[in-house]
């Protein structure tokens, strides 16, 4: 298969649909190992500031694209007129659920469309998005097949005049520990020449590729992944409920369950769920299933615990404030920690935003701090025009109560600090026992 020969030279170009966190250090893994990687992108303000060497995203370091772009192994561009210059689309776009908690699939039809008007003979095409089974075979395949009707080509055409698989993304933003290239990746292939075609491309990047025996297998690998940590997640947070009743603490159990050598793998209890994966992915699966009259009750009981997090914390700061013989109304809270998770600058779904709205329902005035988000940015659902409050003595007095909603090693590092000048403290994530700090103005949620 000639493209097959081409990844294997080194001399198959590489398009990437979808330039954020998936895709962008994606691209940059193919252009490091001598790949020409051009990036498409919809968002016409990131194609200059990637051109330019410079970065968007806090972890992924403007050093790296600077590089490839100075080696001619890195362009961004809007222009989809360019992706007959690739030989291998990989298409890494959102996918979010829509008001009603169902399933986006605009952003996939959309990247899909413009591949279909642009797919030439001998192009192989993988989806990485998460999203429901089924997905590469009902939405883009029939696409991409009319394409090739139009131009006449005859006989079976997936597998022959293009490739189409789907792997799922497995990036776990700003882990010391594994980056693109060191993540194993599932890939499952429409027909086995597809497959081959999509384990030739990521064996060059990706230090393990493990195939399996359809797109649809590769779908659902993603979602188990994602099921799994939404569903324990919830189990702990339940306990962490009950245990709070018992005046046990969840974290200390946790911790010493975690010994046990066989059989057990800890998760953590937090002020809800965030980030753009586990929040939204199993509702993918819920809706799908819906098809096969199954219905998905364990994701919809996690779904319920995990939602039912930010009130819990507001429950516990109402407790907090009246040690204090303050109502929450009208008293100012200081959250800290704006991101969806440790030491990154994503915000997607986060639950700080969700417990600033709880909170100024109920009368509170809210600030926040975050050393990564000196402003919100605007998200599908929150548009506060709020910037970080600096993090000094004299803010910390001006506040009734700090609420720590996301574990910032900065905020480890300033435990003390914060606890000597704040008036009360809800910890939602054991950080300040975590960092040796124990005072009875801190309260954990
Ligand atoms: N971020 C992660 O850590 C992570 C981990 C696992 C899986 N995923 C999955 O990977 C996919 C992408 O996530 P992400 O975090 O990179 O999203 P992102 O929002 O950071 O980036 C998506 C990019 O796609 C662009 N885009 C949207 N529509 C487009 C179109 N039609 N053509 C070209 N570009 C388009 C957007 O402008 C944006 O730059 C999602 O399905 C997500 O669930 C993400």
């Amino acid at each position: 298969m000639e493209i097959i020969n081409k990844i294997e030279n080194k001399t198959a170009g590489i398009g990437i649909i979808g330039l954020g966190y998936v895709g962008l250090p994606l691209g940059l893994e193919f252009a490091e190992r001598g790949f020409k990687v051009t990036g498409f992108d919809i968002d016409e303000r990131k194609i200059p500031i990637l051109n330019s060497g410079k970065t968007y995203i806090k972890h992924i370091s403007a050093d790296r694209i600077k590089k490839s772009v100075k080696n001619k192994l890195f362009d961004a561009t809007s222009d989809f007129s360019r992706l007959p210059e690739v030989d291998a689309v990989i298409i890494c776009v959102p996918t979010p659920l829509n008001e009603h908690r169902e399933p986006d699939m605009s952003f996939i039809e959309n990247s899909g469309k413009i591949v279909a008007q642009h797919i030439r003979k001998g192009q192989l095409v993988v989806l990485e998005s998460s999203t429901y089974p089924g997905t590469t075979e009902e939405i883009l395949l029939p696409m991409f097949e009319e394409s090739f009707k139009n131009s006449k080509t005859s006989g079976p055409l997936v597998g022959k005049d293009f490739y189409l698989a789907f792997s799922p993304e497995r990036e776990d933003p700003n882990n010391p520990n594994f980056t693109t290239g060191t993540i194993p990746k599932v890939v499952g292939g429409v027909t086995p020449n597809c497959l081959k075609a999509a384990v030739a491309l990521y064996n060059q990047v990706i230090v393990k590729t493990v195939p399996v025996s359809s797109t649809r297998a590769a779908e659902a690998t993603k979602l188990l992944e994602n099921i799994y940590r939404s569903i324990n997640i919830a189990l702990v947070n339940e306990l962490k409920m009950v245990f709070d009743r018992m005046n046990i603490d969840p974290w200390e159990v946790i911790d010493a369950a975690s010994t046990k050598p066989f059989g057990f793998h800890p998760f953590y209890p937090g002020p809800g769920l965030g980030g753009h994966c586990i929040p939204i992915d199993p509702f993918y699966l819920t809706w799908k299933a819906r098809e096969f009259e199954v219905h998905t009750r364990f994701i919809e009981l996690a779904g319920e615990i995990n939602t039912y997090m930010p009130y819990f914390v507001v429950e516990k700061t109402i407790e907090a404030l009246n040690t204090r013989k303050k109502s929450l109304k009208d008293s100012k809270i200081l959250i800290l920690g704006a991101s969806y998770k440790k030491d990154i600058d994503d915000m997607r779904e986060s639950p700080s935003l969700r417990l600033i709205e709880l909170l100024r329902e109920r009368g509170a005035k809210v600030d926040y701090n975050d050393p990564y988000v000196k402003k919100l940015p605007k998200t599908r659902k929150y548009n506060y025009n709020m910037r970080s409050v600096s993090l000094t003595d004299k803010n910390l007095d001006k506040y009734d109560l700090v609420l720590l909603s996301t574990d910032h090693t900065y905020y480890m590092e300033k435990a003390k600090f914060i606890t000597q000048h704040s008036r009360v403290i809800v910890d939602t994530r054991n950080l300040f026992t975590k960092a040796g700090v124990k005072n009875k103005k801190i309260f954990k949620a």
